[in-house]
């Protein structure tokens, strides 16, 4: 039995639960109920419990705690050495110096606040305490540092494929991996490597995921959002992040880290840009066409006015009527 199980019912119902009926459904002692019990209070779960009724889930804790991700996730490898932090300037920063360490393959690092978030193309990334989410995750393949590309896009499906199980909203990808949610970004994420010339050493995927933010700083309020906003709804942020480490696992290996063809089968299908005019910039100077597709190798396909077509790898692309 894990904890899981015992939350699971708990949060079936807003009724007592008996700790014999607990015991009997689970098939364990009322010892181990009651243990099990002890470790969801220490990891913030508020649970009432009265002699001769049982057992009442009053409330989830509302802050990222390693022991509660630990206790929903089933996945083998992402999360295997899992750490959350109270505050930090950057998960990927402090992941680079534990990698430098000899972390594991698969090590993530999680924080209640991050206070200087890095984004994209040198920009920041703002997550205010218990707000949002904030993790990074550690990989060592051994790939060469141009297959990296595909590392992205597929971390943005895994988040866009958890976020719409987890919470039924109908979210997007805007290549190349951030999750939006009609035209107003939910999710930013940042790859960062440590390589030789033809091997990786190690690949650092940091995450941020706007889970109960409500008022963002005027620079970004047109184009973010959260998943307060978008559905009505205060997630469990343990749950949510165990979800996503669960389908990055579950992604990473279906697709042995590639674009394989299901993969970007469902890229190109969840992928807003493909279809839309979208803007670019080549050798310095602005470009305009038609996203047409995504390439094995996670480039962009875009229909050029002349008919020829680019396939774009990196940097900024707007797509018409997003950002
Ligand atoms: C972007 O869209 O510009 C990428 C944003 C990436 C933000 C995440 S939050 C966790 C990790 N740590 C960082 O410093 N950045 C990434």
């Amino acid at each position: 039995m894990n904890n899981q199980t015992i939350l699971d019912i708990l949060t079936q119902t807003s009724e007592y639960v008996s700790g014999q009926a607990l015991a009997g459904t689970l098939g364990v002692s009322r010892q181990a109920v009651w243990k099990g019990i002890r470790a969801l209070r220490e990891q913030g779960y508020a649970i009432e419990s009265v002699p001769n009724r049982g057992y009442r889930l009053r409330m989830m804790p509302d802050c990222l705690n390693a022991a509660a991700v630990r206790s929903f996730l089933a996945a083998a490898v992402i999360g295997c050495e899992l750490e959350v932090l109270e505050s930090v300037g950057s998960t990927n920063d402090y992941l680079k110096a534990l990698a430098a360490k000899g972390a594991k393959s698969g090590a993530v690092v999680a924080a209640r606040e991050q206070v200087s978030g890095k984004g994209r193309l040198g920009r920041t990334w703002q997550s205010k305490k218990d707000e949002n989410i904030a993790f990074s995750v550690l990989l060592r393949p051994h790939i060469a540092p141009t297959e990296v590309a595909c590392v992205t896009p597929l971390t943005g499906l895994a988040v866009c494929k958890a976020l719409r199980a987890f919470t039924g909203l109908d979210c997007q990808i805007k290549w190349p991996n951030d999750v939006i949610a009609g035209r107003k970004k939910l999710c930013g994420i940042l790859t960062e490597m440590s390589a030789e010339f033809d091997a990786v050493e190690y690949i650092i995927i940091g995450i941020g995921i706007n889970v109960n933010q409500t008022d963002f700083p005027t620079e970004i309020a047109e184009k973010a959002t959260s998943l307060l906003l978008e559905t009505g709804t205060r997630f469990d942020k343990n749950k949510l992040l165990a979800c996503i480490l669960q389908q990055m696992e579950e992604e990473f290996l279906r697709n042995n880290l590639e674009l394989t063809p299901q993969a970007l089968g469902e890229y190109t299908s969840l992928c807003a840009t493909v279809g839309r005019e979208v803007g670019f910039s080549r050798g310095g100077k602005p470009c305009t066409g038609t996203a047409e597709g995504v390439a094995p190798t996670g480039a962009l396909l875009v229909r050029l006015p002349d008919g020829a077509v680019a396939a774009v790898s990196s940097g900024e692309v707007t797509a018409q009527g997003i950002y």
